[in-house]
């Protein structure tokens, strides 16, 4: 049997994610898995057609695919998207069409899921037999029990394609027929005070929905607000995953393009951020995936705590739900506050123009209260994730990140706190005895809620003595 490996690591042959593939090569001798570096190679198969023909027939003689990749901010790598935008924009999709199709992605387990949901989505656009994802730890291959799960993970995939098995379609395809957005005269235009709006958008081109609406969002302001194309910021390239970002701080695109002088003087410095952009394919663009994996220099130290996000796209945002939640969870694990996202899926124009004008209002005004929602389970979850890492593996690798964790006082770990381990050991001492036990069961609720109650009643006492001397 015949498999392409598409490589999604930028690393090229010094990728973790390979070496998974390469343990498959060695239990698996008698198929051929033929390793196709994908996100190194991306700038020549971008500008020429012949290698990027050279990928198309090689998958075209395989009998399945194999997308391995590392999982670079909830996705794949920029590069990688970059390729997969090319597959839809240059006819390349027949040849995956029917052809047997699973996903390997390591990571560190942070949104590795989003990651994985959206290689399904995309294979099953491309009307590809998809059978299955596997997503380890980036170290999980020095564990006796992980390679037997690798093993029998390709079994599974090998059997399938033998076997002709069918499979099952997981994402249903996107339907999305946008009117012709047509912005009305703004009557009341807002006075955001001396508060820095920054809209970052990746397309400048007159007339697209999403030019319309972004200057129709800035239109709701009495000054001027500065809008950034991302095609005008000089991005040399992808993260390349070096991670020389988190030895010294230092990436190793420092002073040879503009975006850590751009991320550093404009990003950092707003106190309202737009994100304008289309969906292609099940994610925003790869030039939008290549700002999130180049704010990377930042490594997992928040850059954007206390500021106010809003988000403009152009696209079925509705009906990609993987991509809200990468969206909702970047905006928590920044520390920012996400407003709304606002999208041309509507069925008139003055709906769209109305909803533009409460964004701005809302950005405004939750930046004046220096409101920030508190984090759900993706901020909360993420954080702990990183913390535990860091303080572990990663402290080495990522010594910045330890200064700044140990600093902010990000390290919480419930081992620390000797008043609640003080707590709980006695209690759980005391519950031994039938009796307290008994109690403890039948007071649990009211417990669990006394220091709830004891907040509204000093609420009471408050509002009570001030009702005595008003
Ligand atoms: C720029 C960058 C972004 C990353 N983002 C994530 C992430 O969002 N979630 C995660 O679990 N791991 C993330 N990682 C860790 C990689 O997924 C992990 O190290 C992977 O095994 C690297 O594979 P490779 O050596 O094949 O490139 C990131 C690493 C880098 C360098």
């Amino acid at each position: 049997m015949k498999i392409a490996v598409l490589n999604g690591s930028p690393k090229g042959k010094k990728s973790a994610t390979m070496h998974y593939v390469h343990y498959i090569q060695k239990k698996f001798p008698h198929h051929e898995l033929n390793i196709i570096d994908i996100s190194q190679r991306i700038n020549r198969i971008e500008k020429d057609e012949k290698a990027f023909r050279e990928i198309i027939n090689n998958i075209s003689s395989s009998d399945g695919v194999l997308w391995a990749t590392p999982v670079y901010v909830t996705l794949v790598p920029s590069q990688y998207k970059r390729f997969i935008e090319l597959i839809f924009e240059r006819d390349g999709k027949s040849v995956f069409k029917n052809k047997y199709a699973a996903v390997l992605v390591t990571s560190i387990h942070f949104f590795d899921h989003t990651a994985c949901n959206y290689l399904n989505a995309v294979c099953d656009d491309l009307g590809m037999n998809y059978v299955g994802a596997f997503s380890p730890d980036m170290y999980d291959l020095i564990r006796r029990k992980e390679q037997e799960r690798l093993v029998g993970f390709t079994e599974d995939f090998f059997s399938a394609v033998e076997n002709g098995r069918v499979t099952s379609k997981h994402f249903a395809p996107i339907i999305y027929n946008p009117i012709s957005y047509e912005p009305k005269e703004v009557e009341n235009r807002l006075d955001p005070g001396e508060k820095k709006i920054l809209v970052l958008t990746d397309d400048s081109q007159p007339g697209t929905n999403l030019t319309k609406m972004v200057d129709r969002f800035k239109r709701s302001y009495l000054r001027s607000v500065e809008s950034v194309a991302l095609s005008d910021i000089d991005i040399k390239g992808g993260c390349l995953g070096c991670c020389q970002c988190g030895l010294d701080g230092v990436c190793t695109y420092d002073g040879k393009d503009e975006f850590i002088d751009f991320y550093n003087s404009k990003v950092k410095n707003a106190d309202i951020l737009v994100f304008a952009g289309e969906i292609r394919d099940r994610y925003l663009s790869w030039k939008w995936k290549q700002f999130f994996d180049r704010r990377f220099f930042h490594t997992h130290i928040p850059s954007l705590t206390g500021k106010q996000i809003g988000f403009i796209i152009s696209g079925p945002l509705r009906r990609i739900p993987n991509l809200r939640q990468i969206l909702d969870a970047y905006s928590e694990w920044e520390q920012a506050n996400l407003v709304d996202y606002i999208t041309d899926e509507y069925e008139d124009s003055s709906e769209i123009d109305d909803l533009l004008q409460s964004l701005a209002e809302r950005l405004v005004e939750c930046a004046d209260r220096h409101y920030v929602k508190p984090e759900t389970f993706l901020g909360h979850g993420g954080r702990k994730i990183f913390r535990d890492d860091i303080w572990g593996r990663l402290r080495v690798a990522f010594q910045v990140d330890h200064q700044y964790y140990k600093k902010h006082g990000l390290y919480d770990f419930p081992q620390s706190r000797y008043k609640m381990r003080f707590f709980n050991w006695k209690m759980m001492l005391f519950t031994k005895i039938p009796a307290v036990r008994k109690i403890f069961s039948e007071r649990c609720m009211d417990e669990m809620i006394r220091p709830h109650r004891n907040v509204i009643s000093k609420m009471d006492q408050v509002s009570n003595s001030m009702q005595v001397n008003p």
